[in-house]
């Protein structure tokens, strides 16, 4: 069985970070997010693994510096280029040869690159592994799945799947998790763009349903499952992997410095006296917290980063910045190698900020 994770796309809800580095690349609890696609698959037992790329080669080398070959994660990974994001049954078209070489049971697992769920898909693996089955697909029951793909079942059957409704015909989405054979193919072949101009998967599954073939589902029952499509998204994403972490320090932590729950410090980072962290949070290598500063709950901090007297809560700082203001920044989402200074003493009390990288701000 192999694997196939689609990261391409424009990720254009994400700008300005997207204006320079790929959406599945931005660090969730300080990890790439693509990097959990990864370990799902890996953990599932999947150890071949396709990525979709898509076609600009700053954002295909990144992911490529990123990721290598794959053998840091203990898979073997080959990179596809599609030629434009046209949607994500195209994605799995531009993978055929892929995923039908070299693989002995002619299954496959699709994993969007933007998706993580709490405590992966081994057991639906396992499940699909079983002779005689040409596809399993995972959903979930959730509140108002209008965003997403959703499934209407009858009989314990899926008899229909339909992309982003506005009256939804149950509450069950679609998890960016496909498990699929050879057979998806055929029904990719014949596609039309649909009316948003994309290659949807909906169809594409709906095809193979419609062709007679065996088509199970699972109801996921996952304690959460996200799909960060937006800051707000990777905010949420970043408040939930920071909860599973355990806590660790390998930085120095100075005397007279406060810190209180789940905290991880990496190599480097140096927490000085005067400073307060209160977790869960994440403070990465060589980052310096210095007196009077306060990370907040929620909140990761990435690599080489200083913090002086400014206080941080429920955000997501890249990495490289410097951020010396006065007042609190609060659900922001701050980029690689900015730097946030005070301009005057009237400066705002608290600030929510989206900026791209090589920002400078004076707030
Ligand atoms: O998250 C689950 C949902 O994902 C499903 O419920 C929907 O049925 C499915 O269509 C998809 O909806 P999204 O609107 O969230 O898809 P998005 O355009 O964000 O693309 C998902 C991932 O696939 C993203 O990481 C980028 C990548 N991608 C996307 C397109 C359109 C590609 O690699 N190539 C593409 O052509």
């Amino acid at each position: 069985m192999k694997g196939l994770i689609l990261a391409g796309g424009h990720g254009t809800r994400l700008r300005p970070i997207t204006h320079t580095s790929n959406k599945h690349l931005i660090p969730l609890a300080n990890k790439p997010m693509l990097y959990y696609a990864i370990e799902t698959l890996r953990n599932a037992g999947i150890k071949d693994i396709g990525i979709i790329v898509g076609h600009t080669p700053q954002r295909i080398q990144e992911i490529k510096d990123a990721i290598g070959d794959g053998s840091k994660f203990g898979v073997s990974v080959t990179y596809i280029e599609q030629d434009a994001p046209r949607g994500l049954a195209h994605a799995i078209g531009v993978a055929k040869e892929y995923l039908t070489s070299n693989n002995a049971d002619g299954k496959f697992v699709v994993h969007l690159g933007d998706n993580i769920i709490k405590g992966g898909i081994k057991k639906y693996v396992e499940k699909f592994s079983e002779p005689g089955i040409d596809s399993l697909i995972l959903l979930k029951s959730i509140q108002n799945p209008n965003r997403f793909g959703v499934a209407e079942i009858k009989n314990g059957k899926i008899v229909r799947l339909v992309e982003k409704p506005q009256i939804p015909p149950s509450d069950l989405a679609m998890v960016g998790v496909y498990m699929l054979n050879s057979s998806i193919f055929d029904s990719i072949e014949k596609l039309k763009p649909s009316a948003r101009g994309e290659y949807e998967i909906t169809e594409a599954v709906q095809g193979v349903i419609d062709s007679g073939k065996n088509v199970h589902h699972e109801i996921i029952d996952a304690e959460w499952w996200k799909d960060p499509g937006d800051p707000d998204g990777i905010l949420e994403a970043n408040r939930f992997l920071l909860e599973e972490l355990v806590p660790f320090n390998k930085g120095t932590v100075e005397e007279g410095s406060n810190i209180v729950g789940k905290v991880c410090i990496e190599e480097g980072a140096v927490i000085k006296k005067g400073s307060s962290i209160r977790g869960p949070v994440i403070i990465g290598k060589n980052c310096v917290v210095g007196e009077n500063a306060y990370i907040g709950p929620y909140t990761a901090i990435g690599d080489n980063t200083i913090v002086n007297n400014a206080e941080i809560e429920s955000s997501v700082v890249i990495g490289d910045c410097k951020i010396e203001c006065k007042g609190r920044i609060i659900d922001s989402l701050i980029g690689k190698n900015v730097t946030i200074i005070s301009s005057d003493k009237n400066s705002p009390k608290a600030s929510k900020l989206v900026v791209g990288e090589n920002s400078f701000l004076s707030i």
